[in-house]
C-alpha cells in the first residue's frame, strides 16, 4: 500500500485513476483546481477531492507530508484552439509541474508518475517499400487540397505507410498542448537526475471512455463522433478516414497508472500506453455509427492543417517495465462507448491562466 498524492482527480482521466488506486488498496490524497474550462463555472468539488492548485507551493507542502508517490494528472488538455491558449498551457502544465517538483523535493518525495501524451512525438514513424524508414515533415497544403493525404518520400515521391513508434523516437511537438507536455517531461527528467528520483512518464495514446467530455473544440474525436450520433447527425470524418491512431480505454489508462505507482523505476522512463491494436478514424466512425444504428459517417475530405496522419505506438516496453498490457479491445470498447455517459457540455470555454 502506498500513500499517493493524485492531482487532477476530478477530471475525466483523474477520476478513473482515483477509483482504480483506491480499489487497489492505496491511500489517496486527491486534489483538483476545478478549472471552469473543464468543469463549468460552478461545478461542485467531488467528494473526497480537495480544491488545490498545483501552482500553490505552500498548499502542496502541507499535503505532501508522508506521500510516497505523486500521480500527476492535472493539466489543461486539448490541442490548443488558438495562440491565445499558450499562457494557460504554460502556466497550468509547465509552471504547475515545476512548482510540484520543487515541493516534492522539499518533502523528500522521490517518485513521480506523470501523465504524458503521444503528442510529444508529433508525426509518427513511416517507411516505404523502396526507401525504408523515412523521416517526414509537415504535409504540404497543395497535397492535402488535392486529396493526397499520405506522406510521400521527398526524394522518390513514393507513398509511405506507418511504422510503430518506440519511446526513443524523436520528440517534435506540433501544438501548444504538445509543447507543454514535452516541457513537463523535460522538467521531470531534469528533476529526476538532479535529485536521484524516479519518474515514469505515461505517454497516453487516444483515450476514450465513460465520462469523457462532450463535443468541445478541446475534445478528442471519439466524443465528437459520439455526440454527433446522439444528436442524429452523421460523424464528419476528415481526410479520407485512413488516419491511424491507437484508441485506449480509460479503464486501461487507470490500470497503467496503478501499475506505474506499484513498480518503482529509476531515473526517467517514458512508456507508450496504448492498446496495441491500431484503428483508422474511418473505422472508429463506422463502429460508433453501427452500434447506435446510424446515421452513417460522412467522409468529407476536409482536413485540419496541423493534424498528423498516423501515430501508432509500440506498447511492448510498458509490458516489460511495469507489467502493463491493455485489456480492452478497441472494437468492443468503442461499441460500448457509443452509449456511455459523457460529461456535460457546461464547460466549453477556453482555458484561463
Ligand atoms: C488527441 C488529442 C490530444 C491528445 C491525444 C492523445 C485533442 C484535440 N487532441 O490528438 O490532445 O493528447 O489525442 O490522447 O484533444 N477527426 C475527424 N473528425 C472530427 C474531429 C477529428 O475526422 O470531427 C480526425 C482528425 O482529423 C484526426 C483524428 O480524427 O485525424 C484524431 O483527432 P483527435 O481526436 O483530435 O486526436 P489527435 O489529433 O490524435
Amino acid at each position: 500500500m502506498s500513500r499517493i498524492l493524485l492531482t487532477g482527480a476530478a477530471g475525466f482521466i483523474g477520476s478513473h485513476v482515483h477509483n482504480a488506486l483506491i480499489a487497489a488498496g492505496h491511500e489517496v490524497v486527491a486534489v483538483d483546481v476545478m478549472l471552469s474550462a473543464a468543469h463549468g463555472p460552478a461545478a461542485p468539488v467531488p467528494e473526497g477531492v480537495h480544491r488545490v492548485d498545483v501552482r500553490d507551493g505552500p498548499a502542496l507542502d502541507h499535503l505532501l507530508t508522508g506521500i510516497d508517490v505523486v500521480c500527476h494528472q492535472a493539466a489543461v488538455v486539448g490541442a490548443g484552439v488558438s495562440a491565445q491558449d499558450a499562457p494557460a498551457y504554460a502556466s497550468h502544465n509547465d509552471f504547475g509541474t515545476a512548482v510540484l517538483l520543487a515541493a516534492m523535493d522539499r518533502a523528500r518525495c522521490r517518485r513521480l508518475v506523470l501523465a504524458s501524451s503521444m503528442v510529444v512525438y508529433g508525426e509518427g514513424c513511416y517507411r516505404g517499400e523502396r526507401c525504408g524508414r523515412a523521416d517526414v515533415g509537415t504535409r504540404r497544403r497543395e497535397d492535402l487540397d488535392r486529396g493526397m493525404f499520405e506522406h510521400r518520400d521527398p526524394a522518390t515521391g513514393e507513398s509511405l505507410t506507418w511504422d510503430s513508434v518506440p519511446e526513443d523516437a524523436p520528440l517534435r511537438p506540433r501544438s501548444l498542448y504538445a509543447a507543454s507536455k514535452l516541457a513537463q517531461e523535460n522538467y521531470a527528467r531534469a528533476w529526476a537526475s538532479a535529485t536521484g528520483s524516479g519518474v515514469t512518464a505515461l505517454r497516453y495514446h487516444n483515450v476514450y471512455g465513460d465520462d469523457m467530455p462532450r463535443d468541445t473544440p478541446y475534445s478528442g474525436v471519439a466524443a465528437i463522433f459520439r455526440s454527433a450520433l446522439e444528436a442524429g447527425r452523421p460523424p464528419q470524418v476528415f481526410e479520407d478516414g485512413g488516419q491511424t491512431r491507437d484508441f485506449i480505454h480509460v479503464h486501461d489508462i487507470a490500470a497503467a497508472n496503478v501499475a506505474a505507482v506499484e513498480q518503482p523505476l529509476p531515473d526517467f522512463v517514458p512508456l507508450n500506453i496504448a492498446s496495441g491494436r491500431p484503428i483508422t478514424i474511418g473505422e472508429v466512425a463506422s463502429i460508433l455509427a453501427a452500434a447506435r444504428g446510424g446515421p452513417a459517417p460522412e467522409v468529407t475530405g476536409r482536413y485540419r492543417p496541423g493534424d498528423v496522419r498516423h501515430i501508432v505506438a509500440d506498447p511492448e516496453r510498458a509490458g516489460h517495465a511495469i507489467g502493463f498490457t491493455a485489456q480492452v479491445d478497441p472494437v468492443a470498447g468503442l461499441s460500448k462507448f457509443a452509449f456511455a455517459p459523457l460529461r456535460s457540455a457546461a464547460a466549453t470555454g477556453a482555458p484561463l491562466v
